[in-house]
């Protein structure tokens, strides 16, 4: 049943519901596989403070503003950004921030379901015990094995689509709703088994100092550039994702708590990772420059070496799986709800459309690492090319583009009344963060980048 003030597509069952999905969008590859290769291409702990900093000062009161303009809305991304630009009498151009995120969750999905593949590729991998015992050599072996076959690249790019379409197909509450709740407890109980596991083994010192010990004369602006881009992409900002969330959130709900939760939480599961999987790349004298095969080269590698590391190494490629489809799901959600608002689509067909859509890109990041492998654009393959410009353009720009919306155009009296701060000093911090410092911050970061100054 639909209520006054509702969403048509539903609304979630409980407050713990939201913030279960909403972590379970935030907590995925980004965190295991993307968060330790791109701290260990761009040199480590100076990385990882400018990551966190962007965390706190950009990204939660971005994610404030996404979940609060959602919720205001109470319809997809590029409907909300039709009706709230319109109440507040600004311009219908607004609207192109929410087909800008449709776009944006296209090209991400169609990549992430790609390397969402290589975990689920790697459960029979492991659970087949081809890393027991194994050396480096035959661990990088078997990564480099699977990239050349296009077919078996397709096989798992297509299982992992069409799971994630079968969850969003049947809809909110007994789709999205009914797979969080059970995928993300047994997520966090592989999570806390896993590190119970791990803490015994490696060069864990020399990960510590690695991670927390910075040398800022390492950062250049297109790596501060690459970790503002990570903190979007971790925490699921900028496409719409968490506005499509928002909009099933019962308005009593408070949105700086549940922000908090998300943040903190997918934090701690980014920096746990690392702590995870540098103490095997130092102990096995892999390079921490290893790139897009660092965790699953290291950690089939750590696992072979420990015991029942067939049995660990098998659940916690289980584990990954989880996580990433718990975030294409929401990836997949502000398109389908779109085309069911807009189209009068059922929604399994409008899920059909979006995965399927995103199903055929991702053939291109397949082939990157095959046939089209001497294809260069900027130095960087297809894949490349589609990971750098969603997540270090697309998704700053219209995580950016919220907080001046939110900021600027809603007025006040909407603002205030979705956030509920009890103490009005916290609103204004929140109202100068997103009217001036993240504005102001993104813009400098990408004028670096593009060497402006
Ligand atoms: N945050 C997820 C991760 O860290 C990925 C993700 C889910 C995402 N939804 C998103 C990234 C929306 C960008 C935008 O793996």
């Amino acid at each position: 049943m639909v209520g006054k003030g509702q969403s048509i597509h539903g609304q979630w069952g409980s407050r713990w519901a939201f913030i279960l999905a909403a972590t379970g969008s935030a907590v995925g590859l980004g965190n295991i596989w993307r968060f330790p290769y791109v701290v260990g291409d761009h040199g480590g702990a100076a990385f990882v403070l400018v990551y966190l900093a962007c965390i706190a000062v950009i990204g939660v009161p971005v994610m404030m503003a996404e979940i609060l303009i959602g919720r205001r809305g109470r319809q997809s991304p590029i409907n909300t950004m039709r009706t709230l630009p319109a109440e507040a009498g600004a311009t219908p151009a607004w609207q192109l921030l929410g087909w800008m995120g449709v776009l944006a969750g296209f090209i991400v999905l169609s990549f992430y379901s790609v390397v969402a593949g290589w975990a689920l590729a790697y459960v029979p991998f492991t659970a087949s015990g081809m890393f027991t015992g194994a050396d480096t050599a035959t661990v990088e072996a078997a990564f480099t094995g699977l990239l050349d076959s296009p077919g078996q690249l397709l096989l798992w790019h297509t299982v992992f689509i069409a799971l994630t379409g079968y969850v969003v197909s049947r809809g909110v509450r007994s789709g999205i709703e009914k797979a969080v709740r059970v995928l993300m407890p047994l997520l966090f109980l592989l999570l806390l088994l896993m590190v119970g596991y791990g803490m015994g083994a490696g060069a864990f010192a020399e990960a510590v100092a690695f991670l927390f010990t910075p040398d800022f004369s390492a950062l250049t602006g297109e790596s501060v550039l690459i970790a503002m881009g990570q903190a979007f992409f971790t925490l699921s900002l900028g496409l719409g994702a968490i506005m499509a969330y928002g909009s099933y959130l019962s308005s009593r709900s408070s949105i700086p708590r549940n922000a908090g939760i998300i943040a903190g939480a997918d934090t701690v599961i980014a920096l746990i990772a690392g702590l995870a999987i540098f103490p095997i790349v130092f102990a096995a004298g892999l390079d921490p420059q290893e790139g897009a095969g660092l965790v699953f080269v290291a950690l089939s590698y750590g696992f072979g070496q420990m015991p029942m590391g067939m049995l660990f190494g098998t659940l916690f490629f289980v584990l990954l799986s989880f996580a990433a489809w718990t975030s294409a799901i929401s990836i997949t959600e502000p398109a389908t709800a779109y085309l069911v608002e807009s189209r009068g689509w059922r929604r399994p067909r409008a899920t059909f459309a979006v995965a399927g859509t995103a199903w055929f890109v991702g053939i291109g990041s397949i082939l990157s690492f095959n046939y089209w492998s001497d294809m260069q654009i900027l130095g960087m393959n297809f894949m490349g090319v589609m990971e750098y410009l969603s997540t270090s353009v697309m998704l700053p720009l219209g995580g950016m583009l919220m907080a001046l919306f939110a900021g600027w155009v809603l007025p006040r009296s909407a603002t205030v009344q979705e956030l509920g701060f009890k103490n009005q000093g916290w609103y204004m911090a929140w109202l100068f963060l997103v009217r001036y410092v993240v504005p102001v911050a993104i813009l400098i970061v990408f004028a670096r980048a593009l060497g402006l100054f």
